[in-house]
């Protein structure tokens, strides 16, 4: 039989996170800086709400949009905080994190050989994510001198009449990059000129250290402009209960549902319901990750920067994104080796984009003590290796 796999999937290549962490499967006493996510197990009353959700039978399908009282305790939320109304019923969609949100938006608003502008240093699904949908991807980089921001002139650079989407990520994985107010209203300025809408990816908003996080809907003009996209994964630590949701335009928003409905129903009823209780009752547990998250930044930032490795001070999510260019090796074999011989795993940096050589990404959600005890491996490591 012919072994016939479709184009656009046989060229997409494995991920760079998941090739590296095949390598660390099966070794003992290694520190990983590498996978993102939370050391934190999920609150106690978030689980104790799913328990309480099973002992009540509810194990059924939910709404395609998902819950209707998810919805609505989400746009209370961001009423409340923002002052922007969200239409429950129309606007909002709960998806199985913002992994399908991501997928949903460029199927629908994607035809063959649009172009979608991604930032890069990214997150590693955007482009695949693109290209599989059939879109084009066009690369606006960014670099450590800027503190890998996106400048507005980049923006009106890089637009074409054939782009469709930007997509923009802060704080962003893997740089832990945001903007201020005054930053984020200059870029929306630019999008304003032109005829694109934004696809704002802001799962890691709720851990800004620094000032306040702005969505890009508050901008005037930008709300019907702007598909914005969080969840529950990484705020409220809750990676496996699969949660995420979008705010958006409802011409979108429905686009997106019709194929959510055919491919994946509903979000898991148990997440969902779980996710109404971090919304309602989870700030004061997140404001206790997001003190130890803030410390562990700092720590290891200066850490870093101490043993010569060249590392901006990320303003929100738990990544750090140090320039290893003074050692000379490249940022696989600088992984490689750093795994090999001290047993710290991170990541490097060009399976965030072509354009990362030179860096590694290490991720700061683990304890202090595991932190201090890499710091020195690293440290150890580049003495070896001089
Ligand atoms: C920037 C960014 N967006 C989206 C995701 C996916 O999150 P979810 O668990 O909601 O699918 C991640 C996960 O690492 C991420 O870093």
């Amino acid at each position: 039989m012919k072994k016939d796999i479709s184009k656009k999937i046989e060229s997409l290549k494995p991920s760079g996170i998941r090739e590296f962490f095949d390598l660390v499967i099966g070794m003992d006493d290694v520190i990983s800086l590498g996978v993102g996510e939370p050391d934190f197990v999920t609150p106690w009353n978030i689980i104790e709400s799913a328990i309480y959700s099973f002992e009540n039978g509810y194990t059924s399908y939910t709404s395609n949009k998902g819950l209707f009282e998810l919805r609505y305790a989400i746009s209370e939320d961001i009423q409340k905080k923002y002052g922007v109304k969200y239409n429950p019923d129309t606007e909002i969609l709960i998806t199985v994190g913002v992994s399908e949100a991501m997928d949903l938006v460029m199927r629908s608003m994607l035809n063959d050989g649009d172009e979608v502008l991604i930032h890069e240093p990214c997150y590693v699904s955007y482009a695949p994510t693109v290209s599989m949908a059939g879109g084009k991807v066009k690369r606006i980089n960014t670099t450590l001198e800027n503190n890998f921001k996106v400048m507005p002139e980049d923006v009106r650079k890089s637009l074409s009449k054939k782009t469709k989407l930007f997509l923009l990520n802060y704080p962003c994985n893997p740089t832990g990059t945001s903007y201020s107010k005054g930053e984020l209203s200059k870029i929306a300025g630019e999008i304003k000129k032109s005829d694109i809408i934004v696809v704002s990816d802001e799962i890691y908003g709720g851990l800004t250290y620094d000032y306040t996080h702005t969505p890009m809907f508050t901008f005037p003009g930008m709300k019907e402009r702007t598909v914005y996209m969080n969840g529950f994964s990484k705020v409220h630590a809750m990676t496996g209960w699969r949660i995420g949701y979008t705010c958006g335009p409802e011409w979108i928003i429905s686009a997106m549902n019709k194929i959510h409905q055919y491919t994946i129903l509903c979000a898991p009823i148990t997440g969902q319901i779980a996710s109404i209780e971090a919304i309602k009752r989870g700030s004061e547990a997140v404001n206790e990750m997001k003190k130890a998250y803030k410390r562990r930044r700092n720590f290891i930032v200066s850490g870093l920067n101490e043993l010569g490795l060249k590392c901006h001070l990320p303003e929100g999510a738990f990544y750090s994104f140090p320039s290893i260019k003074k050692t000379g090796m490249d940022s696989k074999t600088f992984s490689n080796a750093l795994l090999k011989s001290e047993k710290v795993a991170v990541v490097p940096g060009t399976a965030f984009g072509e354009n990362s050589e030179g860096f590694v990404r290490m991720c700061y959600a683990t304890n202090i003590k595991n932190i201090k005890e890499a710091l020195f491996r690293i440290k150890r490591f580049l003495k070896s290796s001089r």
